[in-house]
């Protein structure tokens, strides 16, 4: 992605993002399963595409990249999707290059992170074919996959909650909850 890109898209992001931040900040209630947070045991399910709705397992995911987002579900199939903080998104990198903190999270080559910027709270849902990494559409932050999320570029002030996952023979559970803070949240 080019300069002149990014400023494009931090112009169109403005807006944007703004609207989402009331949304966003609005809290989950917590006794509400589709509210609650991911938590272990919980499988994840495609947010969008042909498989919309169907339970992720590696092998459904692009090698390489572009991510995949997707929402999680508890073992009863209730999908949490009752606040957007649960957004997440799913990428199998494989395994070259990959950090040893990312490669503690990760299972069959696939990477789990809150899908929501840290900078005003947009879903991070672009990708970059040359830098292998994901890109915020609202003001072109750009995130390292194999590095913990850490920031490449743009106006973000932190990386993206990484999200733990194990493969039950290929199917992607969830090991734990969010390891850092999602989106713009300060504690
Ligand atoms: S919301 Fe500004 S870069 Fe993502």
């Amino acid at each position: 992605m080019q300069d002149q890109d990014l400023r494009s898209l931090s112009r169109r992001g403005a807006l944007i993002g703004t609207g989402l931040a009331a949304w966003i900040s609005r809290p989950a209630r917590a006794e509400d399963p589709e509210s609650a947070p991911p938590q272990a045991g919980d499988h994840l399910v495609f947010l969008t595409g042909s498989k919309k709705g169907q339970t992720i397992r590696s092998d459904d995911l692009p090698a390489g990249g572009p991510q995949m987002q997707a929402y999680p579900a508890d073992p009863n199939g209730t999908v949490r999707n009752g606040s957007r903080l649960n957004l997440v998104i799913v990428a199998h990198i494989g395994d070259d290059g990959v950090s040893d903190e990312t490669r503690a999270h990760m299972a069959d080559g696939v990477v789990a992170y809150s899908g929501i910027c840290s900078h005003q709270a947009c879903p991070v849902s672009m990708w970059s074919n040359d830098r292998h990494a994901f890109v915020c559409s609202c003001h072109g932050s750009v995130y390292d996959p194999r590095n913990g999320a850490e920031v490449l570029a743009g106006p973000a002030p932190r990386h993206l909650a990484a999200l733990p996952l194990k493969s039950e023979n290929g199917l992607l559970t969830i090991a734990a909850g969010f390891v850092g803070r999602v989106g713009m949240q300060t504690s």
